[in-house]
């Protein structure tokens, strides 16, 4: 639990400073004017050069994940998802895995039953993770009201879906209840499963603890203590059109999370978050299993200077036949 209290110190800690922030003039100025392009700097650049460097590390080979027959004889019925052969398969196994966490589908879990290990389904994760990262994706697509002027009517439009059963006013969405239950399976397994305690380390503690806060401030500032959504709206033109202003009167929830969301953009490039883009990445998803119908040649092979039979027999031919070994040429 160490990891845990550490982390959930290092998050109260920023909700502190946040709030000292905010009765600070020079140093709000110095959040809403300058941070907020330090932040997508360090984000932008940071993930950029991570993308760079995995993608220049070499792959000489395709590493397949054969999870399904292999193209092989015409006759056998081959599995182009499990074991894509073409470009194109590859590109379906990635949608599926990016869009439907196809893999984490098939996770299982073992007990031992008697003496034999039985495996079992388990689909909770799958389940949960998928409900996190799509309600994410939705609440972070229908921010950008905040970032276009005139709104754009299909940010409208998910905004309207996902407020479609109308409940309470201002109408919750269903994609906040759907992100905060995601985090919480995923925080709580954390918690609650001894063998994950012992392995969950700081980082991934904070990682959950930093998004719960962002979700928590923004639940709040929607539902208790309503931010000026106009004021809020010309910050971030502000920011836009590289004019930023020191806004007044926003409220001390959209200080504590613009700085919980800043500190996640900084942070984002170089944390296990990366996955978002590493996942693009990833040689046993992306690439086609290949390796028997074409040859790949190992680019960082040094160059070997080879000494062919042929040359050897010529080198040595006198003292072969002298010493009465067989010659393939006279
Ligand atoms: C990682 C990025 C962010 C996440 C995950 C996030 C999450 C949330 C959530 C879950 C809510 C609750 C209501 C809703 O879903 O709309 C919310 C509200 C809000 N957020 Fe964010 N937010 C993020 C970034 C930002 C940024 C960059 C701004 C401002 C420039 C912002 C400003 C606001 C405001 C003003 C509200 C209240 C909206 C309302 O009253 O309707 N958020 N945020």
């Amino acid at each position: 639990m160490f990891n845990f209290f550490l982390s959930l110190t290092a998050v109260i800690i920023m909700v502190v400073l946040a709030i000292f922030i905010a009765g600070n003039n020079a140093l709000s100025s110095v959040l809403m004017t300058i941070i907020p392009y330090a932040a997508f700097l360090v984000f932008t650049g940071g993930f950029i050069y991570r993308m760079v460097q995995w993608w220049t590390i070499p792959v000489p080979f395709r590493i397949p994940t054969t999870c399904g027959q292999q193209k092989s004889l015409p006759w056998l019925k081959k599995n182009s998802l499990d074991n894509p052969a073409g470009f194109w398969s590859a590109v379906g196994r990635m949608a599926l895995e990016i869009f439907l966490f196809r893999s984490l589908f098939r996770n299982t879990t073992v007990a031992i039953s008697g003496r034999r290990p039985v495996y079992d389904s388990a689909k909770w994760l799958w389940f949960f993770g998928l409900l996190f990262h799509w309600s994410l994706l939705i609440i972070i697509l229908r921010h950008l009201r905040f970032f276009v002027e005139p709104l754009a009517p299909w940010i409208a439009g998910i905004s309207a879906l996902d407020g479609f059963f109308e409940i309470g006013l201002p109408t919750f969405y269903l994609s906040d209840a759907a992100v905060l239950a995601g985090l919480s399976f995923l925080f709580l397994r954390r918690i609650i499963i001894p063998r994950w305690r012992y392995i969950s380390l700081f980082v991934d503690y904070f990682a959950l603890l930093l998004l719960l806060g962002i979700v928590i401030t923004g639940l709040l500032m929607r539902h208790f203590y309503p931010a000026d959504l106009l004021a809020v709206k010309n910050i971030v033109l502000g920011w836009m059109t590289l004019t930023p202003v020191v806004p007044a009167g926003v409220g001390i929830f959209f200080y504590i999370h613009l700085f919980l969301v800043f500190t996640l953009m900084a942070w984002f490039p170089f944390s296990k978050l990366m996955h978002m883009g590493g996942v693009f990445l990833s040689p046993t998803r992306m690439l086609a299993n290949n390796n028997r119908s074409e040859r790949h040649i190992n680019p960082w092979n040094a160059p070997v200077k080879v000494h062919t039979y042929e040359e050897y027999e010529d080198e040595f031919r006198d003292k072969m036949k002298a010493a009465g070994l067989p010659v393939d040429k006279e």
